[in-house]
């Protein structure tokens, strides 16, 4: 895969990651199925916002072990940037690589933005439970609630791969205190 082939199989009218990447720069707010989740092909589509961003290079794929998350900040370093980048193993939702194993979040939970990147649990492929109130994150499922005081998924990073280098290049959904996400 390249930085510019889509990785969803979209129908219909959602958007594609492609799509919206193509759209420009700034808020693009759209439908997105999440049909890129294995066995979920039949899902209802789920309205989500979806923002661009300037790619920035956050690591190679050769270099990404199996449960070993990498920190980086995105969009850029203002506050509640922090993301991880990892390769969980198993195909996920948004996933890219040859295994679409290699998916990357923000670090910020949506509730009240408690700092996530070390509650990483490698055996259920999720974060969490959040310090503050116990949420927790499931990384193959776009960053979905599976139980807490949260009501938004965790904000997930569009990546791209070219060649073996792993760019970010946007987002979907919004960092915890921010009223549009940074440099858009
Ligand atoms: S801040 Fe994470 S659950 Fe409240």
């Amino acid at each position: 895969m390249t930085r510019h082939d889509d990785h969803t199989a979209c129908s219909g009218d959602c958007i594609t990651r492609r799509s919206a990447l193509l759209r420009g720069a700034g808020v693009i707010t759209g439908t997105v199925l999440l049909c890129s989740i294995p066995g979920c092909e039949d899902s209802e589509p789920i309205p989500v916002q979806v923002t661009r961003h300037p790619g920035k290079l956050i690591g190679t794929l050769s270099a990404l072990n199996v449960d070993e998350p990498v920190a980086f900040a995105y969009p850029d370093d203002s506050a509640n940037t922090t993301s991880m980048l990892v390769r969980l193993g198993v195909p996920a939702g948004g996933g890219i690589g040859p295994d679409k194993d290699v998916v990357a979040f923000n670090m910020a939970c949506p509730h009240m933005g408690g700092a996530l990147f070390y509650a990483y649990r490698a055996e259920e492929k999720a974060v969490g439970p959040c310090p503050n109130h116990l949420t927790a994150f499931d990384l193959l499922r776009h960053g979905m609630v599976i139980a807490g005081h949260a009501t938004a998924s965790l904000p997930q990073v569009l990546l791209e791969l070219d060649g073996d280098d792993v760019y970010a290049v946007g987002l979907i959904g919004l960092i915890y205190g921010h009223h549009c996400n940074p440099d858009t």
